[in-house]
């Protein structure tokens, strides 16, 4: 099932759609008629071999859904690279941890940069979880940094000692399943689906999950008001937190600060669907074959940081985030001769830092433990105060 508006998915994706829908169906009738949205969602995204990160269909780039940074310019991983620089260089052992490393661009954009400024990771891991990226990311390695390939590895779960270094994610939040919920006149309700008439439906029931309740209730929205809530994000960050000895971790995603996520105009929340470059938000479409995904609360974020002793030395835009870390310094070395090449990279870069692209939206959170010196990335400026 899919919008007439939206290009017609090919007969092996609609095939491998079927299947997972057929799956969440049950699942539906298991569990009575419905399932939290947050289940949907996640099942959606990470079904093994038929959920949307699972599957081996393309995702990211021209032919995929949707383009993230890195893969839009080298100049991203770059000027990450020399904000890992700073860091690294302190430390004996150091080791890069990424999460979520989609094509595997990156993670190689990175380390060829490090390897240019003489500063390495003793390791650069990577953590996905999705075994069909992570053959990607094989591969994407294999092709652009095969005598540095000892260095990579794949976890398949968390270390089992904290680490040194920088642990990296990239839009990795957004991709989290969210719970979604209504403000109504008799409490607050969580977003359900069902299936009815042969198609996935929208339901809702007033909530019991005491601490869901309490965190929306907190935000005093008005009736009517539909957004969502990462409830696994507190979590999330306490479990990197515990794995970091010392060292830097940098959140890169789109978002706002809890005052700006909560708006009274942003009343129907942010939950976006990303299918061949066109955005619209019904996720109980194109089941398995679209990006789901909600912005993130950057104060959630800093606020679940403090709560696991993490220190909140950064916060920013990306535009002024790259400008800090070197994206002028790496435009300046573009032969302007060779024409075609320097304005195609400085149209890539304009993408990454204008204000009605990805500059103002998309935000850098920088989470240490004990590292004293501010981090470059941070200079031009800090919006810590969130
Ligand atoms: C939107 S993609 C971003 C990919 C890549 N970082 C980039 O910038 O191109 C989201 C990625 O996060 C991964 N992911 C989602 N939740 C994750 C988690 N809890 N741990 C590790 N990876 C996760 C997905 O499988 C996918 O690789």
């Amino acid at each position: 099932m899919y919008q007439s508006s939206l290009p017609p998915p090919h007969p092996e994706s609609l095939a491998l759609s079927q299947s997972l829908s057929a799956q969440i169906i049950d699942n539906i009738h298991q569990a009575g008629g419905q399932i939290p949205f947050v289940d949907f969602m996640k099942q959606a995204l990470y079904t093994p071999k038929l959920g949307y990160y699972s599957s081996g269909l393309r995702k990211f780039g021209k032919s995929g859904d949707f383009t993230t940074a890195p893969e839009i310019s080298p100049f991203f991983a770059q000027c990450l690279a020399n904000q890992c620089q700073q860091v690294l260089a302190d430390f004996d052992d150091p080791v890069i941890l990424e999460f979520g490393a989609g094509s595997g661009i990156m993670a190689a954009d990175i380390l060829t940069a490090l390897e240019n400024l003489h500063c390495l990771p003793t390791q650069y891991w990577i953590l996905e979880v999705s075994a069909a990226l992570r053959d990607r990311q094989q591969e994407t390695l294999k092709k652009h940094v095969p005598h540095l390939l000892e260095r990579v590895q794949w976890l398949d779960q968390l270390p089992q000692q904290a680490i040194q270094g920088v642990i990296l994610a990239n839009e990795v939040l957004d991709a989290m399943p969210i719970h979604r919920f209504c403000v109504e006149e008799q409490g607050i309700s969580e977003l359900y689906v069902g299936y009815q008439d042969s198609k996935f439906v929208w339901q809702q029931q007033v909530t019991e999950h005491q601490a869901f309740k309490e965190a929306v209730t907190q935000l005093q929205l008005p009736v009517g008001y539909i957004s969502e809530m990462n409830l696994a994000l507190s979590a999330w960050i306490q479990t990197i937190s515990d794995i970091l000895a010392k060292g830097l971790i940098l959140l890169i995603d789109y978002g706002f600060p809890s005052h700006e996520y909560y708006h009274p105009e942003r009343s129907q929340g942010t939950l976006m669907c990303h299918y061949r470059h066109h955005a619209h938000s019904d996720p109980l479409t194109l089941v398995g074959l679209q990006d789901i995904t909600a912005h993130v609360d950057f104060t959630a974020v800093a606020h679940a940081a403090h709560a696991a002793g993490l220190h909140v030395s950064g916060y920013t835009r990306q535009a002024q985030f790259l400008l800090a870390t070197g994206l002028p310094d790496l435009l300046s070395k573009l032969d302007f001769h060779d024409t075609q090449n320097y304005l195609q990279q400085t149209q890539h870069a304009k993408t990454l830092i204008l204000p009605n692209e990805m500059g103002d939206l998309f935000k850098v959170i920088a989470l240490t433990r004990d590292i004293d010196t501010p981090l470059s990335g941070f200079v031009r400026d800090d919006r810590c105060r969130l």
